[in-house]
């Protein structure tokens, strides 16, 4: 499905009130790893600022052993610190790193900012290699804007 398509189904599920914040979070996460073929892992990590930590609080895919990332530990730790997206269209070319799984290939993480203060992130693993295009990031940044709205 391209990502146009899917702004309705994010949106739907977003003004849902009737589920929790979590559960909402979760269902994005399963609609876009079930629409976008080259979407193999979403989740969504939000900081502790005081503590300088990520913690995943919402995720489709396999279970990872990361639930907790320290601030500029890896692609989800740089981007705490950078306010910046990071597309890594090759993992194997990147040093600060943290492997999720063998079969990941690339990765996509744009931040998420509430009242102007990076909040938290989106992260997507890949097993497609360099799949992510500036239709991604687009797509990624209106959808965090969103997420901010009921947070
Ligand atoms: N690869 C990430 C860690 C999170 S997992 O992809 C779920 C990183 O380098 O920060």
């Amino acid at each position: 499905m391209s990502l146009i398509n899917l702004k309705p189904k994010v949106t739907s599920i977003i003004k849902d009130s009737s589920e929790s914040t979590v559960s909402r979070l979760t269902k994005i996460c399963e609609v876009l790893k079930d629409s976008v073929a080259y979407y193999d892992w979403v989740g969504f990590y939000f900081a502790n600022h005081e503590a300088r930590t990520l913690h995943l609080q919402a995720y489709a895919g396999e279970a990872t052993d990361h639930t907790v990332i320290p601030f500029g530990k890896g692609i989800c730790g740089q981007v705490a610190v950078s306010n910046e997206n990071f597309v890594v269209p090759d993992v194997k070319a990147q040093d600060n790193y943290i492997a999720c799984s063998i079969s990941v290939k690339a990765e996509i993480v744009v931040p998420l900012f509430k009242d102007g203060k990076n909040i938290g992130q989106i992260d997507i693993d890949s097993s497609t290699k360099d799949p992510f295009t500036k239709e991604d990031e687009v797509f990624l940044e209106w959808m965090n804007a969103e997420v901010a709205s009921i947070l």
